[in-house]
Protein backbone atom coordinates (compact mmCIF):
# COMPACT_ATOMS: atom_id res chain seq x y z
CA UNK A 1 0.00 0.00 0.00
CA UNK A 2 2.90 2.41 0.65
CA UNK A 3 4.28 1.56 -2.01
CA UNK A 4 1.96 2.02 -4.16
CA UNK A 5 1.20 5.88 -2.58
CA UNK A 6 5.51 6.12 -3.37
CA UNK A 7 4.82 5.74 -6.96
CA UNK A 8 1.72 7.53 -7.48
CA UNK A 9 3.89 10.34 -5.45
CA UNK A 10 7.10 10.40 -7.29
CA UNK A 11 5.61 9.68 -10.65
CA UNK A 12 4.05 13.39 -11.76
CA UNK A 13 2.45 11.44 -14.68
CA UNK A 14 0.14 10.76 -12.02
CA UNK A 15 -0.74 14.66 -11.21
CA UNK A 16 -3.99 15.59 -13.32
CA UNK A 17 -3.21 18.23 -16.25
CA UNK A 18 -4.91 20.23 -13.78
CA UNK A 19 -3.88 24.42 -13.52
CA UNK A 20 -6.85 25.94 -11.25
CA UNK A 21 -8.55 24.61 -8.37
CA UNK A 22 -11.72 24.91 -9.92
CA UNK A 23 -11.10 22.26 -11.93
CA UNK A 24 -10.27 19.96 -8.83
CA UNK A 25 -13.55 21.21 -7.67
CA UNK A 26 -15.55 19.90 -11.03
CA UNK A 27 -13.86 16.78 -11.23
CA UNK A 28 -14.77 16.15 -7.45
CA UNK A 29 -18.38 17.10 -8.21
CA UNK A 30 -18.30 14.38 -10.88
CA UNK A 31 -16.78 11.54 -8.85
CA UNK A 32 -17.85 11.85 -5.32
CA UNK A 33 -21.17 10.39 -4.78
CA UNK A 34 -24.18 12.71 -4.19
CA UNK A 35 -24.10 12.60 -1.00
CA UNK A 36 -20.37 12.75 -0.24
CA UNK A 37 -20.41 15.88 -2.15
CA UNK A 38 -23.23 17.53 -0.56
CA UNK A 39 -21.31 17.02 2.53
CA UNK A 40 -18.03 18.45 1.15
CA UNK A 41 -20.42 21.58 -0.35
CA UNK A 42 -23.26 22.69 1.41
CA UNK A 43 -23.43 25.86 2.97
CA UNK A 44 -25.91 26.67 6.03
CA UNK A 45 -29.40 27.96 5.15
CA UNK A 46 -29.60 30.18 1.82
CA UNK A 47 -25.70 29.88 1.28
CA UNK A 48 -24.91 33.91 1.30
CA UNK A 49 -22.06 33.57 3.10
CA UNK A 50 -20.60 30.37 1.35
CA UNK A 51 -20.52 32.99 -1.50
CA UNK A 52 -19.48 35.77 -0.39
CA UNK A 53 -16.68 33.92 2.02
CA UNK A 54 -14.63 33.80 -2.00
CA UNK A 55 -16.37 36.92 -3.22
CA UNK A 56 -14.90 39.02 -0.82
CA UNK A 57 -11.55 38.22 -1.69
CA UNK A 58 -12.17 39.38 -4.84
CA UNK A 59 -13.29 43.18 -4.04
CA UNK A 60 -9.83 43.16 -2.54
CA UNK A 61 -6.64 44.03 -5.05
CA UNK A 62 -3.60 43.49 -4.78
CA UNK A 63 -1.16 46.56 -5.74
CA UNK A 64 1.14 45.79 -8.28
CA UNK A 65 4.88 46.74 -6.89
CA UNK A 66 7.89 46.35 -9.46
CA UNK A 67 11.99 46.21 -9.25
CA UNK A 68 12.06 45.02 -6.06
CA UNK A 69 14.49 41.91 -6.10
CA UNK A 70 12.25 39.33 -5.95
CA UNK A 71 14.63 36.57 -7.48
CA UNK A 72 14.03 34.61 -4.50
CA UNK A 73 11.06 34.28 -2.99
CA UNK A 74 10.78 32.42 0.67
CA UNK A 75 7.21 30.79 1.64
CA UNK A 76 8.69 29.46 4.72
CA UNK A 77 6.79 30.18 7.98
CA UNK A 78 6.65 29.54 11.36
CA UNK A 79 3.65 28.65 13.30
CA UNK A 80 3.59 27.94 17.38
CA UNK A 81 7.34 27.71 16.92
CA UNK A 82 7.33 25.20 14.03
CA UNK A 83 9.32 25.62 10.75
CA UNK A 84 6.86 24.95 7.50
CA UNK A 85 7.54 25.11 3.80
CA UNK A 86 4.75 27.81 3.29
CA UNK A 87 2.15 29.45 5.38
CA UNK A 88 -0.82 27.71 3.18
CA UNK A 89 -2.27 24.50 5.64
CA UNK A 90 -5.44 22.61 5.99
CA UNK A 91 -7.96 22.94 7.90
CA UNK A 92 -9.99 20.07 9.60
CA UNK A 93 -12.41 18.53 8.14
CA UNK A 94 -14.55 15.46 8.87
CA UNK A 95 -15.43 12.12 7.50
CA UNK A 96 -12.62 12.13 5.17
CA UNK A 97 -13.15 8.57 4.11
CA UNK A 98 -16.29 9.96 2.00
CA UNK A 99 -13.47 11.85 -0.48
CA UNK A 100 -11.57 8.94 -0.75
CA UNK A 101 -11.07 5.66 0.81
CA UNK A 102 -7.57 6.32 2.25
CA UNK A 103 -9.13 9.42 3.88
CA UNK A 104 -7.15 11.42 6.74
CA UNK A 105 -4.22 8.96 6.26
CA UNK A 106 -3.48 9.76 2.75
CA UNK A 107 -4.30 14.09 3.90
CA UNK A 108 -1.37 13.02 6.51
CA UNK A 109 0.70 11.93 4.04
CA UNK A 110 0.01 14.44 1.60
CA UNK A 111 0.56 17.19 4.51
CA UNK A 112 3.84 15.64 5.70
CA UNK A 113 5.70 15.53 2.26
CA UNK A 114 4.49 19.08 1.75
CA UNK A 115 5.88 20.21 4.91
CA UNK A 116 2.65 21.54 6.27
CA UNK A 117 0.25 21.65 9.20
CA UNK A 118 -2.76 19.00 8.91
CA UNK A 119 -5.27 19.59 11.41
CA UNK A 120 -6.98 16.61 12.14
CA UNK A 121 -11.07 16.40 12.97
CA UNK A 122 -12.09 14.82 16.07
CA UNK A 123 -15.06 13.48 14.10
CA UNK A 124 -12.14 11.79 11.52
CA UNK A 125 -12.99 7.96 9.46
CA UNK A 126 -9.73 7.41 11.01
CA UNK A 127 -8.63 7.39 14.80
CA UNK A 128 -5.90 10.14 15.84
CA UNK A 129 -3.13 8.03 16.04
CA UNK A 130 -3.92 6.28 13.10
CA UNK A 131 -3.59 9.77 11.07
CA UNK A 132 -0.23 10.65 13.77
CA UNK A 133 1.70 7.49 12.44
CA UNK A 134 0.38 7.64 8.43
CA UNK A 135 2.25 10.80 8.92
CA UNK A 136 5.18 10.04 10.97
CA UNK A 137 6.35 7.21 8.55
CA UNK A 138 5.74 8.40 4.96
CA UNK A 139 8.76 10.75 4.97
CA UNK A 140 11.93 11.53 6.24
CA UNK A 141 11.25 14.90 7.40
CA UNK A 142 8.23 15.15 10.23
CA UNK A 143 5.91 18.20 9.83
CA UNK A 144 3.62 19.16 12.52
CA UNK A 145 -0.03 17.95 12.92
CA UNK A 146 -2.52 19.73 14.86
CA UNK A 147 -5.71 17.78 16.35
CA UNK A 148 -9.17 20.12 16.20
CA UNK A 149 -10.82 18.93 19.57
CA UNK A 150 -14.88 19.60 19.68
CA UNK A 151 -16.24 19.63 23.30
CA UNK A 152 -18.37 16.92 24.31
CA UNK A 153 -21.01 16.07 26.59
CA UNK A 154 -19.04 13.69 28.34
CA UNK A 155 -16.07 15.63 29.47
CA UNK A 156 -14.31 12.61 30.88
CA UNK A 157 -14.26 11.59 26.93
CA UNK A 158 -13.36 14.75 25.56
CA UNK A 159 -10.21 14.74 28.17
CA UNK A 160 -9.25 11.34 27.33
CA UNK A 161 -9.12 13.10 23.03
CA UNK A 162 -7.03 15.24 24.69
CA UNK A 163 -4.54 13.27 26.78
CA UNK A 164 -4.67 10.60 23.65
CA UNK A 165 -3.49 13.87 20.86
CA UNK A 166 -0.45 14.95 23.46
CA UNK A 167 0.29 11.26 23.59
CA UNK A 168 1.11 10.90 19.71
CA UNK A 169 2.90 14.09 19.59
CA UNK A 170 0.35 16.53 17.92
CA UNK A 171 1.76 20.15 18.32
CA UNK A 172 -1.45 21.82 19.79
CA UNK A 173 -5.08 22.06 19.81
CA UNK A 174 -7.56 23.64 17.61
CA UNK A 175 -10.62 23.93 19.74
CA UNK A 176 -13.76 24.67 17.68
CA UNK A 177 -16.15 27.33 18.99
CA UNK A 178 -18.41 27.82 16.48
CA UNK A 179 -20.68 24.89 16.83
CA UNK A 180 -22.81 23.63 18.39
CA UNK A 181 -25.65 24.30 17.49
CA UNK A 182 -25.17 22.13 14.22
CA UNK A 183 -26.02 25.07 11.20
CA UNK A 184 -29.18 24.24 9.23
CA UNK A 185 -27.21 23.01 5.55
CA UNK A 186 -30.73 22.34 3.93
CA UNK A 187 -29.09 21.15 0.58
CA UNK A 188 -26.65 19.00 2.14
CA UNK A 189 -29.29 17.29 5.10
CA UNK A 190 -31.26 16.02 2.13
CA UNK A 191 -28.67 13.98 1.04
CA UNK A 192 -26.72 13.01 4.05
CA UNK A 193 -27.11 11.14 7.18
CA UNK A 194 -23.92 11.95 9.48
CA UNK A 195 -23.48 8.73 11.21
CA UNK A 196 -23.69 7.60 14.65
CA UNK A 197 -21.06 8.53 17.21
CA UNK A 198 -19.49 5.26 18.30
CA UNK A 199 -18.97 4.25 14.50
CA UNK A 200 -16.47 6.99 14.58
CA UNK A 201 -13.16 6.06 14.26
CA UNK A 202 -11.72 8.36 17.23
CA UNK A 203 -15.03 6.72 19.90
CA UNK A 204 -14.71 3.04 18.70
CA UNK A 205 -11.91 2.15 20.89
CA UNK A 206 -12.31 0.18 24.35
CA UNK A 207 -11.07 3.19 26.15
CA UNK A 208 -14.28 5.15 24.84
CA UNK A 209 -16.19 2.37 24.49
CA UNK A 210 -17.90 2.18 27.86
CA UNK A 211 -17.93 5.92 27.79
CA UNK A 212 -20.05 6.88 24.79
CA UNK A 213 -22.49 3.88 25.74
CA UNK A 214 -22.92 5.17 28.83
CA UNK A 215 -24.31 8.42 28.00
CA UNK A 216 -25.65 10.39 25.10
CA UNK A 217 -22.71 11.82 23.45
CA UNK A 218 -22.86 15.27 21.48
CA UNK A 219 -21.45 18.10 20.75
CA UNK A 220 -21.86 20.27 23.85
CA UNK A 221 -23.91 23.35 23.89
CA UNK A 222 -23.28 24.56 27.32
CA UNK A 223 -20.07 25.42 26.77
CA UNK A 224 -18.73 28.67 27.15
CA UNK A 225 -15.57 30.59 27.70
CA UNK A 226 -14.67 29.63 30.93
CA UNK A 227 -14.20 26.20 29.68
CA UNK A 228 -11.18 27.04 28.18
CA UNK A 229 -9.87 27.52 31.74
CA UNK A 230 -10.44 24.17 32.01
CA UNK A 231 -8.50 23.03 28.87
CA UNK A 232 -6.09 24.94 30.05
CA UNK A 233 -6.05 23.02 32.73
CA UNK A 234 -5.53 19.14 31.73
CA UNK A 235 -2.91 20.09 28.60
CA UNK A 236 0.06 21.46 28.23
CA UNK A 237 -0.50 21.65 24.44
CA UNK A 238 -0.64 25.46 23.14
CA UNK A 239 -4.47 26.32 22.74
CA UNK A 240 -5.61 27.99 19.24
CA UNK A 241 -9.41 28.56 19.42
CA UNK A 242 -11.19 28.14 16.21
CA UNK A 243 -14.26 30.25 15.24
CA UNK A 244 -13.27 33.56 15.77
CA UNK A 245 -15.71 36.17 13.81
CA UNK A 246 -15.38 39.65 16.38
CA UNK A 247 -13.03 41.70 18.00
CA UNK A 248 -15.18 40.73 21.11
CA UNK A 249 -14.37 36.82 21.02
CA UNK A 250 -10.73 37.48 20.15
CA UNK A 251 -10.31 39.86 23.45
CA UNK A 252 -12.16 37.32 26.00
CA UNK A 253 -10.08 34.54 24.06
CA UNK A 254 -6.92 36.51 24.61
CA UNK A 255 -8.29 36.94 28.28
CA UNK A 256 -8.41 33.57 29.23
CA UNK A 257 -4.81 32.82 27.27
CA UNK A 258 -5.45 30.54 24.20
CA UNK A 259 -1.93 30.35 21.72
CA UNK A 260 -3.69 31.66 18.42
CA UNK A 261 -6.89 32.59 17.34
CA UNK A 262 -8.39 31.27 13.80
CA UNK A 263 -10.48 33.50 12.26
CA UNK A 264 -13.37 30.93 10.95
CA UNK A 265 -17.11 30.90 9.59
CA UNK A 266 -16.70 26.91 9.76
CA UNK A 267 -17.05 27.57 5.80
CA UNK A 268 -20.07 28.95 5.96
CA UNK A 269 -21.09 25.90 7.09
CA UNK A 270 -23.01 27.65 10.43
CA UNK A 271 -24.63 30.52 10.36
CA UNK A 272 -25.55 32.49 7.52
CA UNK A 273 -25.69 36.24 6.35
CA UNK A 274 -22.85 36.66 8.56
CA UNK A 275 -19.76 38.21 7.30
CA UNK A 276 -17.24 36.61 5.22
CA UNK A 277 -14.06 35.73 7.32
CA UNK A 278 -11.78 37.93 4.77
CA UNK A 279 -14.15 40.95 6.23
CA UNK A 280 -13.62 40.41 9.22
CA UNK A 281 -9.74 39.31 9.80
CA UNK A 282 -8.67 43.21 10.22
CA UNK A 283 -11.06 43.45 13.51
CA UNK A 284 -9.57 40.97 14.99
CA UNK A 285 -5.76 41.36 14.15
CA UNK A 286 -6.06 45.30 15.20
CA UNK A 287 -7.71 43.66 18.48
CA UNK A 288 -4.60 41.13 19.04
CA UNK A 289 -2.30 43.78 18.43
CA UNK A 290 0.43 40.79 18.34
CA UNK A 291 0.06 39.28 21.33
CA UNK A 292 -0.76 35.71 19.82
CA UNK A 293 -0.88 34.39 16.09
CA UNK A 294 -3.83 34.91 14.20
CA UNK A 295 -4.95 32.56 11.30
CA UNK A 296 -7.97 32.89 8.76
CA UNK A 297 -9.97 29.97 6.53
CA UNK A 298 -12.75 30.62 4.79
CA UNK A 299 -13.10 30.90 0.86
CA UNK A 300 -9.76 30.75 -0.18
CA UNK A 301 -8.95 29.17 -3.49
CA UNK A 302 -5.87 30.70 -5.04
CA UNK A 303 -2.46 31.92 -3.97
CA UNK A 304 -3.59 35.30 -4.16
CA UNK A 305 -6.47 35.14 -1.92
CA UNK A 306 -3.60 33.57 0.75
CA UNK A 307 -1.55 36.76 0.18
CA UNK A 308 -4.02 39.38 0.75
CA UNK A 309 -5.07 37.47 3.89
CA UNK A 310 -0.97 37.66 4.93
CA UNK A 311 -1.20 41.45 4.00
CA UNK A 312 -4.15 41.52 6.89
CA UNK A 313 -2.16 40.10 9.20
CA UNK A 314 -2.83 36.09 9.33
CA UNK A 315 -0.05 34.59 10.13
CA UNK A 316 -0.99 31.56 8.05
CA UNK A 317 -4.35 30.80 5.74
CA UNK A 318 -5.63 27.05 6.03
CA UNK A 319 -7.66 25.75 3.06
CA UNK A 320 -10.57 23.60 3.54
CA UNK A 321 -12.49 22.34 0.79
CA UNK A 322 -9.43 22.63 -2.07
CA UNK A 323 -7.63 19.80 0.02
CA UNK A 324 -10.94 17.78 0.15
CA UNK A 325 -11.54 18.19 -3.72
CA UNK A 326 -7.50 17.17 -4.09
CA UNK A 327 -8.39 14.15 -2.08
CA UNK A 328 -11.54 13.11 -3.75
CA UNK A 329 -9.90 13.52 -7.20
CA UNK A 330 -6.76 11.81 -6.85
CA UNK A 331 -5.80 10.52 -3.22
CA UNK A 332 -2.30 11.55 -1.31
CA UNK A 333 -0.81 13.38 -4.76
CA UNK A 334 -4.73 15.08 -5.56
CA UNK A 335 -3.64 16.89 -2.19
CA UNK A 336 -0.34 17.25 -2.79
CA UNK A 337 -0.64 19.05 -6.12
CA UNK A 338 -3.60 21.36 -4.37
CA UNK A 339 -1.06 22.31 -2.13
CA UNK A 340 2.03 23.15 -4.92
CA UNK A 341 -0.35 25.17 -6.91
CA UNK A 342 -1.46 27.54 -4.32
CA UNK A 343 2.26 27.81 -3.42
CA UNK A 344 3.23 28.48 -6.84
CA UNK A 345 0.81 31.12 -7.36
CA UNK A 346 1.29 32.78 -3.77
CA UNK A 347 4.97 32.70 -5.09
CA UNK A 348 4.49 34.47 -7.89
CA UNK A 349 1.79 36.92 -6.51
CA UNK A 350 4.26 37.73 -3.75
CA UNK A 351 7.11 38.37 -6.74
CA UNK A 352 4.61 40.43 -8.05
CA UNK A 353 3.60 42.39 -5.01
CA UNK A 354 7.37 43.23 -4.55
CA UNK A 355 7.65 40.72 -1.42
CA UNK A 356 10.37 38.48 -0.94
CA UNK A 357 9.19 36.80 2.08
CA UNK A 358 6.06 35.72 4.02
CA UNK A 359 7.40 37.77 7.47
CA UNK A 360 7.53 41.05 6.06
CA UNK A 361 4.16 41.70 3.79
CA UNK A 362 2.64 45.38 3.84
CA UNK A 363 -0.82 45.79 4.75
CA UNK A 364 -0.52 48.43 1.83
CA UNK A 365 -0.41 46.29 -0.68
CA UNK A 366 -4.21 45.02 -0.72
CA UNK A 367 -6.31 47.72 -1.70
CA UNK A 368 -10.38 48.18 -1.87
CA UNK A 369 -11.61 47.44 -5.45
CA UNK A 370 -14.04 50.30 -5.25
CA UNK A 371 -11.02 52.88 -3.70
CA UNK A 372 -10.08 52.69 -7.70
CA UNK A 373 -13.74 52.61 -8.99
CA UNK A 374 -13.64 55.79 -6.90
CA UNK A 375 -10.62 57.92 -9.20
CA UNK A 376 -12.70 57.29 -12.28
C1 LIG B 1 -15.49 21.41 7.80
N1 LIG B 1 -15.03 22.20 8.84
C2 LIG B 1 -14.74 21.62 10.06
N2 LIG B 1 -14.23 22.37 11.07
C3 LIG B 1 -13.90 21.80 12.25
O1 LIG B 1 -13.43 22.51 13.14
N3 LIG B 1 -14.10 20.46 12.46
C4 LIG B 1 -14.62 19.64 11.50
O2 LIG B 1 -14.77 18.45 11.70
C5 LIG B 1 -15.00 20.25 10.28
N4 LIG B 1 -15.57 19.50 9.28
C6 LIG B 1 -15.78 20.04 8.03
C7 LIG B 1 -16.23 19.23 7.01
C8 LIG B 1 -16.38 19.75 5.73
C9 LIG B 1 -16.86 18.87 4.61
C10 LIG B 1 -16.07 21.12 5.49
C11 LIG B 1 -16.20 21.71 4.10
C12 LIG B 1 -15.64 21.92 6.51
C13 LIG B 1 -14.69 23.62 8.61
C14 LIG B 1 -13.25 23.76 8.08
O3 LIG B 1 -12.32 23.48 9.11
C15 LIG B 1 -12.94 25.17 7.56
O4 LIG B 1 -13.28 26.10 8.56
C16 LIG B 1 -13.63 25.51 6.25
O5 LIG B 1 -13.74 24.39 5.41
C17 LIG B 1 -12.86 26.61 5.53
O6 LIG B 1 -13.53 27.04 4.39
P1 LIG B 1 -13.21 26.53 2.89
O7 LIG B 1 -11.71 26.52 2.72
O8 LIG B 1 -13.80 25.16 2.78
O9 LIG B 1 -13.90 27.53 2.05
Amino acid sequence: MEKQTEHEHSGRRSYLPFVRIEQFEAKAKSVLSRSAYAFQSTGATAEITLRENCLSFSRLLLKWRCLRGVANVDLSATVQGDGIASPICVAPSGLQGLAHPDGELAMARACTRSNTIMTASTVATFSLEDIASAAATCAARSSPQWFQLYCLTDRELTRQLVLRAEKVGYRALVMTIDLPPIGIRYVGERAFTFPPWNELANFSGAASQSASQSRRVTFDASMAWHDIDWLKSITKLPIIVKGVMSAEDATEALRRGVSGIWVSNHGARQLDSTAATIEVLPEVVHAVNGRVEVYVDGGVRNGGDVLKALALGARAVFVGRPALWGLACNGEAGVCQVLELLNKELELSMALCGCPSVHDIPESIVVPAAKYRSNL
